[in-house]
């Protein structure tokens, strides 16, 4: 059994060490805002935050985490940054598809939390790995500088 910090509350879970955390996240714990998209660390889709670190979890084995806090996009609001984050994104209404967009969100609020005023430089090395096939990205990047106007 595995002890997981998930959003402030403890889970329990009976979990393969190498199984993903994003499996564990969606099919053992029921949280399915964090999307599968491509299982190779490929598309950003499946970001959460470590310690509030965006990470891909579909390539983290579950016994990698230890004791971290992980943050998942049902809890990411919760934060400064990413409230600020979510806001914008609603003034700017990014979304398309949507599908995209938890990895997209959890990405933008890890930045802002680690840098509240970031260059159009910053924004690309931070955002790079989060794909949108729906090519939302010009408006990805007005809601992180709306987000850090606000901050
Ligand atoms: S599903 Fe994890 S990066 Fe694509
Ligand atoms: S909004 Fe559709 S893939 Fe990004």
């Amino acid at each position: 059994m595995t002890t997981l910090n998930i959003n402030g509350q403890t889970h329990t879970v009976d979990a393969p060490p190498d199984m993903p955390l994003l499996w564990v996240i969606r099919d053992l714990v029921g949280l399915t805002g964090t999307k599968f998209g491509c299982g190779i660390a490929q598309c950003g889709a499946c970001t959460v935050h470590l310690d509030g670190a965006a990470v891909r979890s579909c390539v983290l084995p579950v016994a990698a985490v230890g004791d971290k806090k992980i943050t998942t996009i049902e809890a990411v609001g919760e934060t400064p940054a990413g409230k600020k984050v979510q806001q914008a994104w609603r003034q700017i209404d990014v979304v398309q598809c949507g599908y995209c967009q938890s990895g997209q969100v959890m990405s933008a609020a890890s930045l802002l939390a680690q840098n509240p005023n970031p260059t159009d430089a910053d924004i690309d090395a931070a955002m790079a790995g989060n794909i949108c096939r729906c090519g939302t990205y010009n408006r990805i990047r007005a809601a992180i500088k709306q987000a850090a106007k606000e901050a």
